[in-house]
């Protein structure tokens, strides 16, 4: 395992490789609520009330005003300091896979590109039935109306994103599973490490004898594998874990 009494600042510049997973907590000081926090809920439903196959099945046009609500939202949304910073540390370690449950796009507007969405991208939609597309952003906007969406020929289309009960993309995951295995330093960040396969990777990764670090203002199940804890939120401890003018970048 890499040296814990080694400062996590210079643990971090030295690493050669990181992998680093974050949660909907990253998002938060961009203005995008969480999912089990306050102003996760629409109309009173709960996520996992309307991102369901099930849910699509019953009420299409539903889900898809769920949806709308969501990117009306996030439209309005810029990166923060913390998602800046993983952009850094990206650039200046040889060996790296950002793993983000986020559907947000906010990491890849702050300049990450070696990572992979295991929830999908909500700016992205498809036609239903059809395989998670990955690659190519649609338009970060609201939607047009009226909904439910449709393709030309009248096939229901929907968000690329992945539901509750439905599989991971599985190249994204195969890429989660093999960086978490190989990480010298795994950074768990803003996520509440209850909804698997995502959480089980943190314990992966501290089996494979990474040194795990923990950032969120609230413990978690998956507290108890770091080795380093930061009780604060993303956007304050990234900045001074990974400086701007860290001399590794150039
Ligand atoms: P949650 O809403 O479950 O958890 C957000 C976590 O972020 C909580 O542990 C908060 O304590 C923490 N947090 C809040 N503000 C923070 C901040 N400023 N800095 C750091 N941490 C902060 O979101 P996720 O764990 O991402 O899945 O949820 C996992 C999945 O469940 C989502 O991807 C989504 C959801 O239902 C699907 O849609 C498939």
């Amino acid at each position: 395992m890499s040296d814990v009494s080694v400062p996590l600042e210079n643990a971090l510049r030295d690493a050669q490789r990181i992998a680093v997973m974050t949660g909907a907590g990253i998002s938060a000081e961009s203005g995008v609520p969480t999912f089990r926090g306050e102003g996760g809920l629409w109309k009173g439903h709960r996520p996992e009330e309307l991102a369901t196959p099930e849910a699509f099945a019953r009420d299409p046009e539903q889900v898809w005003e769920f949806y709308d609500w969501r990117r009306t939202l996030i439209a309005e949304c810029s990166p923060n300091a913390g998602h800046e910073a993983l952009a850094r540390l990206e650039r200046r370690t040889e060996d790296f896979l950002l793993i983000t449950q986020n559907v947000d796009g906010l990491h890849q507007l702050a300049g990450s590109e070696r990572m992979v969405e295991l929830h999908g991208n909500l700016w992205r939609i498809r036609p239903l039935g059809s395989r998670p597309a990955e690659g190519r952003i649609d338009r970060r906007a609201p939607l047009p109306r009226p909904l439910p969406l449709r393709g030309d020929d009248g096939t229901l289309l929907r968000p690329d994103v992945v539901w509750f009960g439905e599989m991971l993309p599985e190249r994204a995951l195969l890429a989660a599973g093999e960086a978490a295995r190989s990480a010298e330093i795994f950074l768990v960040i803003g996520t509440s490490g209850i909804v698997e396969p995502a959480a089980s990777l943190a314990r992966v990764a501290a089996q494979a004898g990474a040194r795990v670090v923990e950032i969120n203002p609230e413990p978690t199940p998956l507290s108890s594998v770091a080795h380093d804890v930061f009780r604060e939120s993303a956007a304050a401890v990234l900045p001074r874990l990974v400086p701007p003018d860290s001399t590794k970048e150039s």
